[in-house]
């Protein structure tokens, strides 16, 4: 249904949705960085990183204020407009390079020290696996990918109660990553306690793959 009403208006049915969504709330997420992410790479040397779908930044400023240099990726400009605000705060702008891009069309240059995906889902019409594999092609050898997927449906969400997400080991296969030249360091499906827009809470549980490329 938002794809048919997305249909008739300007610019990708991406842009248009995220768009309105930041639009219409001055925040819509914590600020914070992921947990996930934090317990990954929260003890890595700083390099450089890619922040795929980095919503308002809170991800991107967390490893800016590390010494990462970030650069943080999103189809709203609206929510890039608030990456470099909330960097500008946090005194840590000339480490982020915000870059606009549907990426199912466009896919930022360079390679990473990090690559990171986070709960990158749409609920427009969104080519994740092949944006997936572009991103596991952005990692330098030595470096990490790190895929942290919606893995059950909150009380509050927009998605159908009743979807059926991929297994983590599903999620991986979909990869299609050569065994030779890539090593697992985690799959699994963990649960956490998530908050809701209106302050309701629920036990969730994420899909959480971080793979290394060994090389080239
Ligand atoms: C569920 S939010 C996650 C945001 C952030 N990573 C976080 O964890 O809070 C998904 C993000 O992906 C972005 N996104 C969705 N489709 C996209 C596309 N085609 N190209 C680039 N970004 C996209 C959205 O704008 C949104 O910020």
């Amino acid at each position: 249904m938002i794809n048919d009403e997305l249909r008739s208006e300007g610019g990708s049915q991406a842009e248009q949705f995220w768009e309105g969504h930041y639009r219409a709330q001055e925040q819509v997420w914590s600020g914070g960085a992921n947990p996930v992410l934090v317990d990954v790479t929260g003890s890595l040397p700083p390099g450089t990183a890619l922040d795929l779908g980095c919503g308002e930044g809170g991800d991107a400023i967390w490893l800016a204020g590390l010494g990462w240099r970030v650069t943080a990726v999103d189809v709203s400009a609206t929510a890039l407009s608030r990456v470099a605000a909330h960097a500008a705060m946090a005194g840590v702008e000339a480490r982020i390079d915000v870059q606009q891009h549907d990426l199912a069309h466009t896919f930022p240059a360079g390679a990473f020290d990090l690559v990171s995906a986070q709960y990158l889902q749409s609920p427009v019409e969104f080519p994740r696996d092949r944006v997936l594999h572009a991103a596991a092609q952005a990692v330098a050898p030595g470096s990490l990918l790190l895929v942290v997927a919606h893995a059950s449906v909150p009380p509050w969400s927009w998605a159908d109660p009743d979807t059926r997400f991929p297994t983590p080991e599903e999620a991986l296969a979909a990869l299609d990553l050569s065994p030779g030249q890539w090593r697992t360091e985690r799959l699994g499906a963990p649960e956490r306690q998530a908050s809701g827009p209106n302050g309701q809470s629920a036990t969730v549980t994420d899909s959480v793959i971080a793979v290394r490329r060994l090389t080239p």
